[in-house]
């Protein structure tokens, strides 16, 4: 029996994706106060929901039914937009200063973005939709580089301020990923991309090579931190969550390459 695409794609993003929210939930948890204690519950809840996505995932393989698959992804979108409007509220209540924990804004904006982008994949998948057209290609850049610029960011600033050089080379990074995430957006306005194509593949070479030494200088990093070599405020389990990203955006621009070459 030939293997469905749409079922493949469907739960290697929820295999990626469930691991990344269950994370995130963790994540804010660990930044939230002692008085937070409901902020903390929910949290946990989001966990245990992704640990029995998790478990229901690992039923389905590769040959399962089409329809089962679309019903699970619905089942998941659900969980995927009930913890956008989770991280959104505590935006919200951040930016409002209504709790002060120590997740920043910008994280948690980020990992509501991540969310969204988790939730919309799963809703393209359903509709038929497998990889994204050659239209989209480039705002799928924008999101991701605009995440790993983020990623940049938080590296840099949760660093101890003592490790200067770790601490530079992050904002090296910053910097690079903001020029790509800018020239990404230049791109997008010259549409359509029949005329764009060549510069288009062009660009991803590029992106490429600037998301490989991110994608080495966290890994570095996460070992250093892991061996409690540096200083930081890094959760060895973010230091390896922003690595699997990098790892992510690099499969996805290898996608995105085949997808031009074929049309
Ligand atoms: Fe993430
Ligand atoms: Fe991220």
């Amino acid at each position: 029996m030939a293997t469905n695409p749409i079922v493949a794609r469907s739960l290697d993003e929820i295999a990626f994706w469930s691991r990344i929210m269950k994370e995130h939930a963790l994540f804010l948890s660990l930044g939230f106060n002692l008085e937070h204690k409901q902020l903390v519950d929910e949290a946990q809840q989001f966990i245990a929901l992704f640990e029995r996505i998790e478990e229901k995932l690992s039923r389905f393989s590769v040959n399962s039914d089409l329809h089962q698959v679309q019903a699970f992804n619905n089942e998941v979108y659900q969980a995927a937009a009930a913890i956008w409007g989770y991280k959104r509220k505590v935006l919200g209540l951040t930016l409002r200063c209504e709790i002060r924990s120590n997740n920043y804004p910008l994280l948690v904006d980020h990992i509501s973005r991540e969310a969204a982008y988790f939730a919309n994949r799963l809703k393209e998948l359903n509709e038929g939709k497998l990889a994204p057209t050659a239209d989209t290609v480039i705002q799928e850049n924008v999101f991701f580089l605009r995440i790993m610029a983020d990623h940049a960011k938080f590296i840099g600033h949760l660093l101890d301020p003592s490790e200067r050089k770790l601490v530079a080379q992050a904002r090296e990074f910053s910097h690079d990923f903001d020029q790509l995430l800018f020239q990404a957006v230049d791109l997008d306005s010259m549409r359509p991309q029949s005329e764009t194509k060549p510069i288009l593949s062009q660009f991803l070479d590029q992106n490429k090579v600037s998301v490989a030494s991110l994608r080495d200088f966290k890994k570095t990093a996460r070992e250093l931190i892991e061996a409690c070599r540096i200083k930081s405020n890094i959760h060895p389990l973010l230091a390896d969550h922003t690595f699997r990203e990098a790892e992510r955006f690099l499969e996805i621009i290898d996608l995105f390459e085949a997808s031009l070459s074929r049309n």
